[in-house]
């Protein structure tokens, strides 16, 4: 376990990633509409990473290579759906994007989960309730607080409202590779906050709270990658790439 520490200057350099992150996210975020299919939002992607000179996080990762430069995961999709012309969003759809670039050798990595059309009451609640424990989150990403109380507070925002946090997937540092050091988890074994690593100024985290409607279980399809929910209830994933400041958490990847 080798955590980083970065420096002012590396800091601002990071933020120049999450910037660009964020501006194609927010662009497909836009896009997402009744109609679109996956891969006209990995067309949006493609020109951005073009537009700003930057280079995907995604495409080519591990084994077996990760096809697309964003993941597109719709409704009972936890994480990781692959962009594809024949999934189009129809009204009422639940879609996380997630999307990350290396801009200058630092990696920004920036999700959402955004309500296409008119979406029921109980499925914005799941959205709002997962969007909420992220800002829970980074509420928390403070000097001496410690990583369990933001797996703490995740959790039990999640549960709070009758969900589940999903223990399969973590958070993680991030930095000259978009996975490092530490695993920011979104629960904490023993159900108490104050437990894991000290948070340090200066420590770049992803933070990615990923909540189902029912329970935490994950199955991972024949692709290898797209993860749903085992009893196929609805999920909902926000991200954000996160500095830990003496000024307090400092949202690199926030527009
Ligand atoms: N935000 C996800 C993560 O941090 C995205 C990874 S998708 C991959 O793991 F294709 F790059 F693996
Ligand atoms: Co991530």
């Amino acid at each position: 376990m080798r955590i980083n520490y970065r420096s002012k200057a590396e800091l601002a350099e990071m933020r120049e990633a999450g910037v660009v992150a964020a501006t194609i996210l927010e662009e497909m975020c836009q896009a997402a509409k009744p109609g679109v299919s996956t891969w006209d939002l990995e067309m949006i992607a493609r020109r951005g990473i073009e537009k700003f000179k930057v280079k995907s996080a995604f495409l080519g990762y591990a084994s077996p290579p990760y096809p697309a430069v964003l993941c597109a995961s719709i409704n009972e999709v936890i994480v990781h759906g692959i962009p594809n012309k024949k999934d189009v969003l129809k009204d009422g759809d639940i879609i996380g994007i997630d999307f990350g670039i290396f801009k200058n050798g630092w990696c920004a990595d920036n999700a959402r989960t955004v309500c296409v059309g008119n979406v029921s009451p109980e499925n914005r609640r799941l959205v709002d309730t997962a969007r909420e424990a992220l800002d829970k989150a980074i509420a928390l990403c403070l000097p001496n607080n410690r990583l369990g109380d933001l797996g703490h507070a995740v959790q039990s925002h999640a549960e709070s409202r009758g969900y589940s946090v999903v223990r399969q997937f973590v958070g993680h540092g991030i930095g000259r590779q978009m996975h490092e050091d530490p695993q920011v988890a979104n629960f904490t074994e023993n159900g108490r906050p104050d437990s894991g690593k000290r948070i340090k100024s200066g420590l770049v985290i992803a933070v990615e709270p990923m909540v189902n409607a029912g329970a935490p279980e994950v199955e991972i399809l024949s692709d290898e990658w797209t993860a749903v929910t085992k009893d196929r209830s609805m999920s909902a994933h926000f991200e954000h790439t996160i500095a830990v400041t003496d000024n307090g958490p400092w949202v690199l990847t926030k527009l």
